[in-house]
């Protein structure tokens, strides 16, 4: 029965990258959303395959953002990768703090035996103080341009819906992200079904626009309530690798 369960999942993996054209996708037995241990071993899964590239003997800049995925992911690295620097994606210190973008940076780092920086730009300041900050800042500035050179971008996804509750959006936004059809967020990028991008949250470090730059982006997130926001991001954005879980998976292809 477990023969045929994994053998389920590679043709469902198979399956998944084909429909979403990804170039490798890799999908957890089980559903995120009714067991803690599946979102543990998708985070376990982005350890292994993000300790992977990194062994090449390169230089790397990881960029990664924040969330409970993204933590489970840096729980479980671990290697000796002194060439390897970690930042955070984007600026925003909005979350709890052990699932800021900043903090998983730092403890990936360590754990990486990598070497990390911080980048100390809150969420919605207007867009005069944000570009003041850049101005003046010199040590923001130098951060946000080794964010800019990231060639690994680690990235969580989260429904729309909930991520904008969280972040604590005026209620015009809201209203707006629903009346605009968002149901994904990653980054601070927040995507329609279709792919279109509806909202970004303004902030410092990398836009979608830099994505193309980034030689390989990995996106993690699994269970059935975030399918949507799964294929919304994956059609917005570009992903190289997806690691997700059995439930999300099935519910995007009856969407896709
Ligand atoms: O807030 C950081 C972030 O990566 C968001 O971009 C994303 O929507 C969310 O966390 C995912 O969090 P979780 O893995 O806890 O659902």
């Amino acid at each position: 029965d477990y023969v045929r369960k994994l053998q389920d999942i590679s043709f469902l993996e198979s399956t998944l990258s084909d429909t979403l054209k990804i170039g490798k996708v890799v999908i957890l037995p089980g559903d995120s959303d009714q067991e803690d241990v599946v979102k543990r071993e998708i985070g376990r899964t982005a350890a292994h395959i993000l300790s992977k590239l990194l062994s090449d003997g390169n230089k790397h800049i990881v960029a990664v953002s924040g969330g409970t995925t993204m933590a489970a992911m840096a729980a479980n690295v671990s290697g000796s990768q002194p060439n390897t620097v970690v930042v955070p994606a984007r600026g925003g210190l909005g979350d709890n703090v052990e699932l800021q973008a900043n903090t998983i940076a730092t403890v990936l780092a360590q754990k990486l035996g990598a070497s990390y920086r911080q980048l100390y730009v809150p969420d919605c300041v207007s867009e005069d103080i944000l570009n003041s900050i850049l101005k003046e800042d010199i040590g923001v500035r130098a951060v946000v341009d080794i964010i800019k050179q990231a060639d690994i971008l680690v990235h969580g996804v989260g429904r729309a819906s909930v991520m904008a509750r969280h972040r604590r959006l005026g209620s015009e936004v809201i209203a707006k992200l629903e009346a605009d059809g968002a149901v994904g967020e990653a980054f601070g990028q927040y995507c329609a079904l279709d792919g279109r991008q509806v909202y970004m949250t303004n902030n410092a470090g990398l836009m979608l626009q830099d994505l193309q730059h980034i030689g390989t982006i990995i996106g993690i997130a699994g269970g059935k309530s975030k399918a949507a926001a799964i294929l919304s991001v994956i059609r917005a954005s570009r992903q190289d690798i997806l690691i997700t879980d059995e439930a999300a998976a099935h519910e995007i292809l009856k969407m896709a």
